[in-house]
């Protein structure tokens, strides 16, 4: 990229800078500046190899360079500046590394009149406790985040040149603006290592110091990690960016000052109502942040085993979402009992959080949503996220379509990859104005036409409840009746939860309609378990000789039950015990022994009823004898991941002649073998193909399996317990 590089300021980020501009060859030759006192410092770099020579003249330094890095603390760049003003050159490219960039631009401003436009602020997320040139890690940098903060006038081929000198460090760059940059990171950065700084003060100067020091186990430790950073630059940032860092102060004293008002007065219910909010916001960032560079997760998993004993399964994806979006459309108080605290359903949930519905929880399942009313949603201040839940993003922008304000969803790469036309088609018909990347894709942008929306009738050409539920969500804002008539059954949790909050909707046969005069009047919500989640252990203990297994609480909605049936048409003994009717939708403890298994063809109409079943159902079929032949299947296409090609793929690995179709598979029975197989990120493929390991005659390792938190994170300890040898291993 570069013929020469010149850094000024060979420390821990300038020489990782170095290092990585050589490993990843963006340059020729690396040439350092300092001061004569950091000789010393300078002679280590080139001994270390991070730059090919130094000099202690800048003039000299910077002759020949095509890019200067700025890589000295903050408060040194004004004299930076002022010092390379004599020799700043138009055929060379400048950029820096500071954490706040309002002082950059202001030192450049003061130095030049206005900030040169071959300068480009930038700003590495990344860093370390230790600091100085031996601490220069040519990785430092890989999948960290990089901020660039162009000014209106720079160049836009340097933007290009520096972005390209970051992302060949393997950094992940996005752009801000100056302001916005400084305000986040006062949030994110500034603020903990200030308090981190003043935690360790506190502590410090009591008398029992060494006791505290003495005793201090991990919490102490992480929490104060950051106070071993550098203390003079730490001052110098803290003071650069003092204007956005003093209101945090602030909001956090207010914070203390309730917590301690709350402890005073023993409120034990709002203290956990706190700390589970704080606990699931900082669950909801690890998944959202730190997605991509988080540890990935594979099982392994031993052959053989069987399912024994007694589950409940967590809550019903599909009707906590739903519990979320209409309780906080109510008027009043709804709670929720055995809500599914994965992440699918937590990012539903943050995001009515996001437009001002106060829900507390969740606590053991249970949830509290103050309602708002169907007019009471306030615009979000930002995107709304909603990592991998298709649910989330399709019912959604029906509600968003009709709502006065704007609003962006976006999701994670396997949600942003997922047709959306499907919705914005119809809604657009109704008045919506939507805009998706020209595949149909997320983001969706939405402008809110509230009062402007007209109801359709939809004749839907595929089976989908997600797509049936957002138009019926659009319609509750639309002028004159909404209906959708669908040409297969497809789960019903919309229209019966509706009713239970006594809003009007009405069905005839395959039709459902709705209008605008309607309220939601709060109503509680007991979730059961969840079918589809249930379904791993149906089919686990059907196939693995010796099992005998009752599951309880699970939800029996006859739209949802096709995996009983095709199950039971293979031959599993599964018996429906104890059946009962719950806030609404029916309920049934579901008690499954082995029984030997035979291939069907599976009829067409237990599709819809089944679709999220059908990677368990494949493993199911593997171990049948005889052929099973999917069809009429193609929606598995346009999941999670492709799921007729990964199963396919996966099945054949294992050895099973697995042939995929168009619109299904066709699966020849007899045994499973052992292998490495990759999940593609798909919850439901990573938990079947674990499940296949009770019939397996080798281990079966799957790679991939972070995603299992979308539905059900407590999975691998469940199946473990009940019988399964898995082993999760982090890497
Ligand atoms: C769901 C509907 C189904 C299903 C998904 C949940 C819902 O999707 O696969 O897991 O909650 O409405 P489609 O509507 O795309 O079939």
């Amino acid at each position: 990229m570069f013929d020469q590089l010149t850094v000024i300021g060979v420390g821990l980020i300038g020489g990782s800078v170095a290092r990585a501009a050589r490993h990843f060859g963006l340059c020729q030759r690396i040439i350092g500046y300092g001061r004569s006192a950091d000789i010393q410092n300078l002679e280590k770099a080139k001994e270390l190899g991070v730059i090919d020579d130094y000099s202690l003249s800048l003039e000299h330094a910077v002759k020949n360079a095509d890019c200067v890095l700025i890589a000295t603390p903050v408060a040194s760049l004004l004299d930076i500046f002022a010092a390379l003003k004599p020799y700043w050159s138009q055929q060379t490219i400048y950029t820096d590394v500071g954490s706040t960039k309002g002082s950059v631009v202001k030192a450049a401003e003061q130095v030049f009149g206005t900030v040169p436009t071959n300068f480009v602020p930038a700003h590495p997320i990344a860093g370390a406790e230790q600091s100085g040139v031996e601490a220069a890690l040519y990785d430092l940098f890989l999948n960290r985040r990089l901020i660039i903060t162009p000014l209106e006038n720079t160049q836009p081929s340097a933007v290009t040149q520096v972005k390209s000198l970051w992302e060949g460090c393997g950094s992940l760059v996005s752009f801000m603006d100056v302001q916005h940059h400084d305000a986040v990171l006062a949030a994110t950065s500034h603020l903990p290592h200030l308090l981190a700084f003043a935690l360790v003060n506190m502590l410090g100067h009591k008398d029992e110091q060494s006791e505290i020091f003495k005793y201090a186990a991990g919490g102490f430790r992480d929490f104060t990690r950051i106070a071993s950073s550098d203390p003079a630059m730490w001052r110098d940032i803290c003071s650069a960016n003092k204007s956005e860092i003093i209101p945090l102060l602030q909001q956090t004293k207010a914070q203390l000052d309730a917590l301690q008002q709350l402890l005073e007065q023993d409120d034990s219910q709002q203290i956990l109502n706190l700390f589970a909010y704080a606990n699931t916001a900082r669950q909801r960032f690890l998944t959202q942040f730190e997605g991509n560079m988080s540890k990935s997760i594979t099982f392994q998993v031993l052959p053989g085993g069987k399912l024994q004993g007694e589950a409940r399964v967590p809550g019903d994806k599909s009707m906590s979402h739903r519990s979320i979006m209409l309780g906080s459309l109510a008027d009043g108080v709804t709670h929720v009992k055995g809500f599914l605290e994965a992440e699918d359903a937590l990012a539903t949930l943050q995001a009515f959080r996001d437009m001002g519905v106060e829900i507390e929880g969740p606590v053991d399942g249970c949830l509290t949503i103050h309602g708002v009313g169907k007019h009471g949603l306030k615009a979000p201040k930002n995107d709304l996220y909603l990592g991998n839940s298709g649910t989330s993003m399709r019912l959604l922008s029906g509600l968003l379509a009709g709502q006065p304000f704007n609003s962006v969803l976006t999701g994670d790469k396997s949600l942003s990859g997922r047709p959306m036309k499907r919705v914005t088609g119809p809604l657009t018909s109704m008045g919506a104005e939507i805009k998706t990347t020209e595949l149909g894709t997320a983001p969706l942008h939405i402008t809110g036409k509230a009062g402007h929306l007209t109801g359709i009738n939809y004749i839907m050409p595929m089976a989908s409840a997600q797509v049936k539920s957002c138009l019926l969500l659009a319609g509750m804002y639309a002028e004159g009746n909404t209906s959708v008539t669908e040409p297969a059954p497809t789960r019903d949790h919309t229209e019966r939860m509706l009713s239970g909050f006594s809003y009007p909707v009405t069905v005839e046969g395959s039709k459902v309609t709705i209008n605008a005069n309607g309220q939601l009047t709060a109503s509680d919500i007991d979730v059961p378990s969840d079918i589809s989640s249930a379904a791993f252990f149906l089919v686990g203990a059907s196939i693995a000789p010796g099992s005998d297994l009752l599951l309880k609480h699970v939800g029996i909605n006859p739209t949802r039950t096709g995996v009983i049936d095709i199950l039971r048409l293979m031959g599993a003994n599964i018996e429906v015990l104890n059946e009962r009717e719950v806030g609404g939708e029916p309920v049934a403890d579901l008690h499954v022994v082995y029984s030997p298994l035979k291939g069907i063809d599976i009829p067409e109409h237990l599709v819809p009823l089944a679709i999220d079943e059908f990677p368990v159902l494949f493993v199911a079929a593997a171990c049948a004898e005889g052929q099973t032949r999917l069809s009429g299947a193609e929606e598995l296409r346009v999941k999670e991941s492709d799921r007729i090609q990964v199963m396919a793929d996966g099945l054949q690995i294992l050895g099973v002649d697995a042939q995929p179709t168009a619109d299904g598979m066709v699966i020849q029975g007899g045994s499973i073998g052992g292998g490495v197989v990759i999940s593609h990120g798909d919850h439901r493929i990573a938990m079947s193909f674990s499940i296949a390991g009770l019939r397996a005659t080798a281990p079966i390792t799957v790679l991939d399996c972070a995603n299992v938190n979308t539905s059900f994170p407590e999975f691998k300890d469940l199946v473990k317990r009940l019988g399964l040898d898995l082993t999760c291993e982090e890497a």
